[in-house]
């Protein structure tokens, strides 16, 4: 019994020293870490961004940019130069609506930094038009055929099919719903934006 008891009392005791010799280690080493920390320099603040000069030329006109480099092509259409026809529907390349032509390419402007741009001709919904106020023959097609509802997405629509038509991909039905498959239309015109494209393609390929 008396050696049971002496047990007890030995594993008791050495379980409150580990338990009080791990505390006192746990703590001098919190405290030396607090220690270190404060001796350590404050973390530096990053810089902000300068203003990046960047000219693109946007419907035939040239724009002098000095803007935060991380700017998207988007936002400076829409809040720096003021030209809103361009519509930000779900800022990561998956709608289609923000769709404008960099040199006669489609691009996603949500996607696409504005100083990447330097020199190079931009052409959005605004400037399809003509100067005396004539619409492109695409956007004409879009009214006669009844080719949006709510309109949200009709600008990239309307520059996506310009550009669909000019790269020789609006042959078929099924060409033209493959390679206007980027732009989405919540309203579902596709049928009708589809006969648009097939009208203005004829219209085009006379002017
Ligand atoms: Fe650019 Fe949706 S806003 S793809
Ligand atoms: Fe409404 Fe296309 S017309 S989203």
């Amino acid at each position: 019994m008396a050696s049971s008891k002496e047990g007890t009392s030995k594993s008791v005791w050495s379980r409150r020293n580990f338990l009080v010799t791990s505390m006192v280690s746990t703590m001098s080493a919190t405290t030396l870490l607090d220690q270190s920390s404060a001796n350590a320099a404050p973390a530096a603040t990053p810089e902000p961004h300068s203003p990046h000069p960047t000219i693109i030329n946007v419907n035939g006109q040239p724009y002098h940019l000095a803007l935060d480099i991380r700017t998207t092509l988007l936002d400076a259409l829409r809040d720096h130069i003021g030209l809103t026809g361009s519509k930000k529907g779900c800022d990561h390349g998956q709608c289609g609506a923000c769709t404008v032509m960099v040199n006669d390419r489609r691009v996603l402007s949500c996607l696409t930094l504005v100083a990447t741009l330097e020199g190079r001709n931009v052409i959005t919904i605004e400037g399809l038009s003509q100067a005396d106020g004539t619409l492109h023959p695409m956007q004409q097609a879009f009214i006669d055929h009844d080719a949006f509802q709510c309109g949200y997405c009709t600008p990239g629509q309307i520059v996506s099919a310009v550009a669909c038509v000019k790269e020789g991909h609006a042959a078929t039905d099924a060409d033209i719903r493959e390679y206007m498959s980027g732009n989405l239309c919540r309203c579902a015109a596709y049928p009708n934006i589809v006969d648009a494209i097939k009208q203005a393609k004829a219209k085009m390929k006379e002017a």
